[in-house]
C-alpha cells in the first residue's frame, strides 16, 4: 500500500509564507509522498517560488512536482526549477523518478502537459504556423509522456500532470475553454503506458474524479476543487484500484 498526498494550483505569491507547511503536522504518519500538480506560483517569479520552497523544506515526506502554465509566465523556468530542487523537491518535466516506498518501486512520470482539446472538439496540426506549433507542443508532450511511462520499471506507475487528460474532470468549467484545459492525447499516453493513476490540476472550476477511456483513474487535485491543502489517496496493488481514504487537511486560506 502506498499513500499519496496530492495538491495542485497552490498559486503562492510573495506573501504566502507558511501557508502550506502548517498542514505538514503528522503528515509522515498519513502519507508516503507528496505530489504537486503545477501552478505552484502566481506568475512564476523566483521570489514567489522561494516562499513556497521555504514551506516545502519543512515537508517530512518526499515532494515531487511539475510546473504549470502560471509557473512559465515570466520565463524564469530554469530559475524556479532550481529553487525547488535546492529545497529538495523532485521536479519532473517529461521524465520520471522511481521512489522506494514500503518495499515497492513507485514510478512517477511527470509532465506539464498542454491543451488541444478532446475527441470531437480538438485542434488540428494544420494551417497557420501558430496553430501547428500549438498542436505539435500538445502532441510532443503526450508522446514523450507515453515513452516515459513505458520506460519505468515500477510496481506502481503514477502520472503527474498540470493539464487534464480527460474532459470528465473539467465538468463545471465553460466548454468553450476545454481546449485550453487539457488534451485527450495525454489520456492516450496514460492508457498506452498502462499507468495506475493520474493526477492533474489547472481546472479550478472542474471536479475531482474522472477516468481515461482505458479506465485509469484521473484525479483533479487543484486546491479550489479539493478545497483542502491536499487530499490523501491510497493505492492498493492487490486490488489494482484506488481508494480515496478522504483524509483531508483543512485549509486556512483558499488559493
Ligand atoms: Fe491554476
Ligand atoms: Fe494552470
Amino acid at each position: 500500500m502506498i499513500r499519496i498526498a496530492a495538491a495542485g494550483d497552490v498559486h503562492f505569491d510573495r506573501k504566502s509564507h507558511n501557508r502550506f507547511c502548517q498542514h505538514f503536522i503528522n503528515l509522515k504518519d498519513k502519507a508516503d509522498v507528496m505530489l504537486l500538480a503545477g501552478d505552484l506560483t502566481q506568475t512564476g517569479h523566483p521570489e514567489e517560488m522561494k516562499v513556497l520552497a521555504e514551506d516545502l523544506r519543512k515537508c517530512p515526506i518526499p515532494v515531487v512536482a511539475v510546473l504549470g502554465n502560471h509557473d512559465y509566465h515570466v520565463d524564469q523556468v530554469e530559475q524556479v526549477t532550481n529553487i525547488l530542487m535546492e529545497a529538495g523537491v523532485i521536479v519532473l518535466e517529461r521524465n520520471s523518478i522511481i521512489l522506494s516506498i514500503n518495499d515497492y518501486r513507485v514510478g512517477i512520470a511527470g509532465a506539464k502537459g498542454f491543451g488541444g482539446g478532446f475527441v470531437g472538439a480538438c485542434g488540428s496540426d494544420f494551417g497557420e504556423q501558430e496553430m501547428k506549433s500549438f498542436m505539435r507542443h500538445s502532441k510532443s508532450q503526450a508522446r514523450e509522456l507515453e515513452n516515459t511511462i513505458k520506460e519505468m520499471e515500477a510496481d506502481y506507475k503514477i502520472v503527474l500532470l498540470h493539464y487534464s487528460p480527460t474532459a470528465q474532470t473539467l465538468m463545471g468549467e465553460k466548454k468553450e475553454i476545454y481546449p485550453f484545459l487539457g488534451s485527450y492525447y495525454l489520456a492516450e499516453a496514460i492508457d498506452y503506458g498502462k499507468a495506475d493513476i493520474a493526477f492533474h490540476g489547472h481546472a479550478h472550476g472542474g471536479v475531482e474524479r474522472g477516468e481515461t477511456p482505458g479506465g485509469c483513474p484521473v484525479r483533479n487535485v487543484a486546491q479550489p476543487v479539493i478545497r483542502h491543502a491536499f487530499n490523501i489517496y491510497t493505492l492498493e496493488r492487490s486490488h489494482k484500484n484506488l481508494e480515496n481514504h478522504a483524509i483531508k487537511e483543512a485549509l486556512t486560506e483558499n488559493s
